[in-house]
């Protein structure tokens, strides 16, 4: 075993163990972290090599990522989780039926405010998107502050007064493009009752003198006026840019006193470029909550790509945990980009040759993967600087940290994907 490979199984294997003795202490958030640290590692360690021993620590990879979901955030949140049993040997994965549609997200439960649709400016959509904070995969922080803020003070408003809980807040969620801020957002359209009310940044920002400004006021106008409300900037930089004075003191002005209003408008805003937004808007306590969207890790890379192989014909011994382990450090819309593209092959081969189109097999995949890096380096290597030259490294310190442990997986010795065979396979049992 190499040196590197060696070191990786040791912590893998002691985070296993590790993650056992806290499961005997029930103590399942420690167990948990530690089964996905060992996850992550014995992927790691499964795409050193090419042979039966690489493909066993991929399978105990996914072995150890299976444990983990046991005692994901909300699963059994009442029962306390059975004991782990020796582990199974894995299924290949197979490839999920799709499901039924839903019929609640064909047709949304409240019909958006029909009445005043034609009252409503050109910069504001009223929307009900069909999804839901289920349809997320993983951010248990995000989708936790996201019903507390956004979705139980209207479901449960008796508990927020008599626990003193304001239920007038702005939340800013930021992080690296693709990675599922707007996504999140529009899923917490769906979820509550409130009239959401998405801004286009763009039809907002009018050049007419003082024009942006009175948008900006009736937009604030219109949420009140309809209210229960949430208003969601996207791209929020675009608007709340330190160059935009003007703008910024409209905002400011208008977000002052959001907590005494009665009320209930709740400001959401996301952006990919936090350091552009005027640090008076992000530090006066304007944004009750700052959120960091952070790229998904290898438990939501999985699911990710269960999710969008789900509704496209892939071979059963397309194993998702290994496309995991080969696009660490790729966003989400990543993804779904590579799962697209990979299914694209079979699609073309079939359309040229006018014969009966394949499945989508794990070369494909490698091959997309392949063709398609990641976009997070240019972002992180364009963060990194625009941080430095805002002189606010204090600030945007956990960014910073993301970079650096982005430049030090990177530095590790780059894992050949083309090939025959990188560990994609299970070993048939
Ligand atoms: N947590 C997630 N679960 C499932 N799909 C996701 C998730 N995050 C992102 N995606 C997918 O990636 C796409 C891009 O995400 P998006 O929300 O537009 O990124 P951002 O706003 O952070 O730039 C989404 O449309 C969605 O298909
Ligand atoms: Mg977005």
């Amino acid at each position: 075993m190499s040196q590197k490979l060696e070191e990786l199984v040791g912590r893998a294997d002691g985070l296993y163990t590790s993650a056992m003795k806290h499961e005997r202490s029930r103590d399942f958030s420690e167990a948990r972290r530690c089964y996905l640290e060992a996850a992550d590692l014995y992927v790691q360690a499964s795409r050193i090599q090419q042979n039966r021993e690489s493909r066993d620590h991929l399978k105990r990879g996914q072995q150890c990522l299976e444990i983990a979901k046991r005692y994901a955030p909300g699963v059994g949140k009442s029962v306390i989780p059975p004991p782990p049993q020796p582990v199974p040997a894995i299924p290949v994965a197979p490839s999920k039926p799709v499901p039924p549609p839903d019929p609640k997200k064909i047709a949304p439960e409240k019909p958006t405010i029909d009445e005043k649709k034609e009252d409503v400016p050109d910069f504001l959509l009223i929307e009900r998107p069909n999804v839901k904070l289920d349809d997320v995969v993983g951010m248990p922080v995000v989708k936790q502050i996201i019903n507390e803020v956004l979705v139980y003070p209207f479901t449960r408003p008796e508990l927020y007064q008599a626990y003193g809980k304001q239920t007038s807040e702005a939340v800013l969620l930021y992080g690296p493009p693709g990675c599922g801020k707007t996504f999140v957002a529009k899923a917490a359209a769906g979820e509550g009752n409130a009239t959401f009310l998405f801004v286009m940044p763009y039809n907002l920002l009018k050049s007419g003198e003082g024009e942006t400004e009175r948008n900006i006021v009736t937009a604030f106008e219109f949420a009140r006026e309809n209210s229960p409300s949430i208003m969601y900037f996207d791209e929020f930089d675009s608007l709340a840019n330190k160059k935009r004075v003007k703008a910024v003191n409209t905002l400011l002005a208008q977000m002052d006193g959001l907590q005494e209003r009665p009320e209930k408008s709740l400001i959401l805003a996301s952006t990919n470029k936090p350091w552009e937004i005027a640090p008076a808007l992000r530090r006066s306590g304007r944004f009750s909550k700052h959120v960091l969207v952070s790229p998904p890790d290898l438990e939501m890379r999985t699911a990710i790509f269960e999710k969008e192989c789900s509704s496209r014909p892939v071979e059963t011994s397309v194993n998702y945990i290994a496309l995991a382990g080969m696009t660490e450090w790729y966003s989400a819309a990543d993804i779904a980009e590579v799962v697209k593209l990979a299914a694209d092959i079979p699609f073309r081969e079939a359309l040229s040759s006018g014969g009966q189109a394949r499945q989508v097999t794990l070369a494909d995949f490698q091959q997309a993967i392949s063709q398609k890096p990641s976009t997070l380096g240019p972002w992180f290597t364009l963060a990194e600087q625009q941080i430095e030259r805002s002189g606010e490294r204090d600030e945007f310190k956990d960014l910073l940290d993301m970079i650096e442990r982005y430049k030090s997986d990177m530095a590790r010795p780059p894992v050949k994907i083309e090939g025959k065979s990188s560990g994609g396979e299970l070993p048939s049992e």
